[in-house]
């Protein structure tokens, strides 16, 4: 039997083993972003997805174009991502599981662009800048690493304008797709609706076919709308809504992700036009946001529920080093969005990690909030 004193020494070697682990978790677990982008450059979801059935290791291999001598390091690099969830094995091969499902490039809903904008180069660079960031005056960690604002930087690299333009019009197919399927209700009835910072036009599209009465228009800076055609009930207008003139007017205006990405002051300075773009109308006008809502807490063990939040961490320093905006809880969106003049607001999840939070009425501008 173990004396008191060697129990001890046992739990103090297994914490100290256990908090070592979870240091060097942390310090690798880029490994497992940079294993998915090779697993991605080389092509390893399509090829096993053109398969159409389990795919065995050497076949996988004659598949890829890679360098004869590389061969034998393929099962290094699948055994990584079967462990992350990314493939599974049976005894005949390789499989795609849900999340690499949602990676082949020819699935309508892929994110596989998301991910390449995300882990472009350019992206990545300003987390090397975090810590000088946060002790110098520059807006963003974005800023100190590239000398200029992420929007003046896309304004300005048509390479990474197209990457990133194609990751939002990614995601917004994804999210339409759940918004017209599950709650097109909240587009019923609407004449005109402008998503402001629409990019290049996705969410618009597919609410302009799902309401062919209904006009639709896409509000975005100029070289994000350039070269996309109007058509049918869809327009392209571009513009800055930081800037004087109006935003077009609606009654409705749909913002997604849009907020999220400024600070409250800047987020007051666009509510203050969307309130006017609606006002333009002679009726009180509705806000459609779909942003994310950060939980407070969490069932700790529920793992849907642990995964959703620490996506919304990531989502907020994301924003707090490419931008200078953040993620906000239901207080502090409800604060914002009643500051700047709306009320009545209702809430729905969407997609696990995001709500759609509907704004239907104007309240008196600047109204103190109820702490
Ligand atoms: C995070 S993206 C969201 C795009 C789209 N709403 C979606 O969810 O797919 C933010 C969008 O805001 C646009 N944007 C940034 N600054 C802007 C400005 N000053 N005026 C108009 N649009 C702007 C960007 O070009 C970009 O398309």
């Amino acid at each position: 039997m173990e004396s008191q004193h060697e129990e001890e020494q046992h739990i103090a070697v297994s914490r100290l083993l256990h908090a070592q682990t979870h240091i060097w978790n942390h310090i690798f677990s880029f490994i497992n972003s940079m294993s998915l982008k090779s697993a991605i450059d080389l092509n390893i979801p399509d090829i096993i997805h053109k398969h159409a059935k389990p795919m065995p290791l050497p076949l996988l291999i004659s598949s890829l174009q890679i360098h004869p001598s590389k061969s034998p390091n393929i099962y290094r690099l699948m055994r990584i991502l079967t462990h992350s969830g990314f493939f599974s094995q049976s005894q005949e091969g390789y499989v795609l599981t849900d999340a690499s499902t949602l990676l082949v490039k020819d699935n309508p809903l892929s994110v596989y662009p998301y991910l390449l904008a995300m882990m472009d180069p350019v992206l990545i660079k300003p987390w090397f800048h975090l810590a000088s960031w946060f002790k110098n005056d520059d807006p963003t960690p974005f800023c100190t690493g590239h000398g200029k604002k992420f929007w003046e930087y896309t304004g300005d690299e048509a390479l990474l304008n197209r990457l990133f333009n194609e990751a939002m019009a990614s995601d917004a197919r994804l999210v339409s797709s759940v918004v017209i399927g599950k709650f097109k209700r909240v587009f019923e009835g609407l004449e005109c609706v402008v998503d402001v910072g629409g990019g290049t036009g996705s969410m618009a599209k597919v609410i302009a076919k799902a309401f062919p009465e209904m006009k639709c228009t896409v509000f975005d800076l100029p070289h994000v709308v350039e070269g996309q055609r109007d058509s049918g009930n869809l327009k392209f207008v571009g513009g800055d809504m930081f800037q004087d003139a109006p935003l077009p007017p609606a009654d409705a205006i749909l913002l997604k992700w849009i907020l999220h990405d400024w600070n409250d002051e800047e987020c007051m300075k666009i509510l203050k036009k969307c309130k006017e773009s609606l006002a333009s109308k002679g009726k009180d006008g509705k806000l459609i946001i779909i942003d994310i809502i950060m939980k407070e807490n969490y069932e700790k063990g529920d793992m849907d529920d642990e995964s959703i939040m620490e996506t919304q961490l990531y989502f907020d320093m994301l924003m707090m080093v490419l931008l200078t905006g953040k993620e906000r809880n239901e207080k502090e969106w409800a604060k914002l969005i009643f500051s700047a003049g709306f009320s009545d607001y209702k809430i729905t999840p969407v997609l696990g990690l995001r709500s759609l939070i509907e704004f239907e009425h104007f309240s008196s501008l600047y109204e103190t909030w109820p702490e």
